[in-house]
């Protein structure tokens, strides 16, 4: 499929390039490769760029990034996704988002994939929104996490219902969820 794909190109090139002058030839011959690369998806560096803008827009650093969202958005690049100390109260017990750098560091592509791709956590991680999302896109972010590399401590315990965090903490007054989400959300392992 893919060789017929490149041959059509090839072939065209080849063609076209019997009417130009000689001092064209070069680029005839380099047009096969080049067609290779645009069929083969984004470079490492393209999934980079999109990992990390990625990570900007869907708000992984927001709650993932100390200061992030306090920041307006900004934190030093050595503070990405370390975790947060700050909790997230509510009838499911405290949460804290997790150092993803630590996470990442005994993963490789095709764990991750598998890992996000079936991802659930407990509120308030938005569990569904990673699951949602294109395989390329869950490859980017994490190819972007590997390149900070691991850095940061695991972020605090989770800790039950019933319990008051230590300070700093969101806290959401709400109603008991469903019985039926609660038995879905699996405890992340720590960090
Ligand atoms: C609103 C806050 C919030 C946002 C936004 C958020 N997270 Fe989280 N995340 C959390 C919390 C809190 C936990 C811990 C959940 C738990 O304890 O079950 C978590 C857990 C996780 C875990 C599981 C870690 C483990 O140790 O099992 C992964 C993976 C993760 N987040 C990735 C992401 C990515 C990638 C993004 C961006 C697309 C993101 N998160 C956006 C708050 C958030």
């Amino acid at each position: 499929m893919r060789a017929s794909i490149l041959l059509v190109p090839s072939v065209l090139v080849l063609a076209l390039s019997a009417c130009k002058p000689a001092a064209t030839d070069a680029t005839a011959a380099d047009a096969p490769a080049a067609v290779a690369v645009a069929t083969a998806g984004p470079s490492d560096a393209e999934l980079l760029a999109q990992g990390e803008y990625l990570v900007r827009i869907a708000g992984c650093n927001d709650c993932h990034t100390p200061g992030w969202a306090q920041n307006g958005g900004d934190a030093p690049r050595d503070q990405w996704l370390v975790g947060s100390k700050v909790g997230w109260n509510g009838p499911w017990g405290t949460t804290y988002a997790a150092n993803l750098r630590l996470k990442a560091a005994d993963m490789d592509d095709k764990k991750w994939l598998e890992y996000t791709a079936n991802l659930h956590t407990r509120p308030i991680m938005p569990d569904f929104a990673l699951r949602a999302m294109k395989e390329q896109d869950r490859l980017a972010i994490f190819r972007f996490i590997k390149s900070l590399g691991p850095g940061g401590e695991p972020a605090p315990a989770y800790l039950p219902p019933g319990q008051t965090p230590p300070v700093p903490y969101f806290e959401a007054n709400l109603p008991p969820p469903p019985a039926a989400a609660q038995a879905d959300a699996k405890p992340a392992a720590a960090g």
